[in-house]
């Protein structure tokens, strides 16, 4: 199987193609048989904002794999009352084999991993998503059966997590990605820099459509942004998913995609969310299966 030289998972730029192809099939397997690869094994899942899909299928996928989740919201620990994240990676570390975090910072992320003997997946950062996008790719790739020749359209907030995650995901595979978006939500100078052989920045919501087999949105306000709403909904408002931007696709086979929480009106329309091009439902049930096959590499007995 895929030999995932890696202790923790904070970032897709830290895999290599076989790593991530690796993820894909060894998904694919534990779909069809799940082992108790887990078994006795703990799981600490730090959490310092809400979420549902990361949250349940972790749980889920750690419980399935024969081992126990414990959720600990940070308001719940003494990092809310102000203990470093170090400490609290320290101890923790003498108590559980794993642990996943959804932090505000990618600093934090960096430092968790750092200071924590076992192994740290990222649940999202104000940086990353990579569970997300691993997972997403999955799904494409289930859709098309070969990733190649595919081109995904991200549309909305270019410097969101999730964009840059599947920038990652989308450069180590060799998939084409066109990202739109407003000057002012530009993906990270760095990140467009070392995706630059796969990913590409227009300007023009219909340019990036034009061909895609993907039509990727994300939140305009992520976690954390809320004071800017007024301001990204003005400056984002043409960068909307809806069925008039989706005729200029031109073509009759292709998939919208949202990592969810959507918010119908504001990046998505109602209509496109449910509509038959829609795979986001199937998006977000392959969270589950994809994270039992990082779960299982990371911390599984081999
Ligand atoms: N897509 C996603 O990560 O959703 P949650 O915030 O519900 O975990
Ligand atoms: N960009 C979004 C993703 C939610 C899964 C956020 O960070 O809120």
């Amino acid at each position: 199987m895929v030999g995932i030289a890696m202790k923790d998972l904070i970032s897709i730029k830290d895999m290599g193609r076989r790593q991530i192809e690796g993820i894909f099939s060894l998904t694919d397997k534990l779909k069809r048989k799940t082992p108790r690869s887990l078994n006795g094994k703990i799981i600490a899942m730090i959490f310092e904002k809400p979420s549902t899909r990361t949250r349940i299928s972790f749980e889920i996928a750690t419980y399935d794999l024969g081992g126990h989740a414990i959720y600990l919201p940070k308001k719940d620990i003494q990092l809310g009352r102000g203990e470093t994240l170090g400490d609290t990676a320290k101890v923790m570390s003498e108590y559980v084999d794993g642990i996943v975090a959804r932090l505000f910072t990618h600093k934090e992320m960096l430092d968790l991993a750092k200071y924590a003997e076992v192994p740290v997946i990222n649940g999202l950062d104000d940086l990353l998503h990579p569970c997300q996008a691993l997972s997403d790719l999955y799904t494409i790739k289930k859709r098309f059966k070969n990733l190649k020749g595919v081109k995904i359209a991200f549309l909305g907030d270019g410097g969101s997590n999730v964009c840059h995650s599947l920038m990652y995901a989308c450069s180590g595979l060799g998939v084409k990605m066109v990202i739109a978006c407003p000057r002012e939500y530009s993906p990270r100078p760095k990140i467009l820099r070392d995706t630059r052989r796969y990913c590409r920045l227009v300007r023009e919501p219909r340019e990036a459509v034009e061909g895609a087999d993907i039509v990727y949105t994300d939140a305009w306000i992520s976690m954390g942004e809320e004071r800017e709403r007024k301001e990204r909904i003005r400056k984002l408002k043409n960068y909307q998913v809806s069925s008039s931007l989706l005729k200029h696709v031109k073509k009759r086979r292709y998939f919208v995609m949202h990592c969810l929480p959507a918010h119908r009106g504001e990046e998505i329309t109602p209509e496109v969310l449910e509509g038959r091009k829609s795979i986001i439902w199937e998006q977000a049930h392959n969270r589950l299966h994809v994270q039992k096959a990082i779960l299982h590499l990371l911390l599984g007995k081999k």
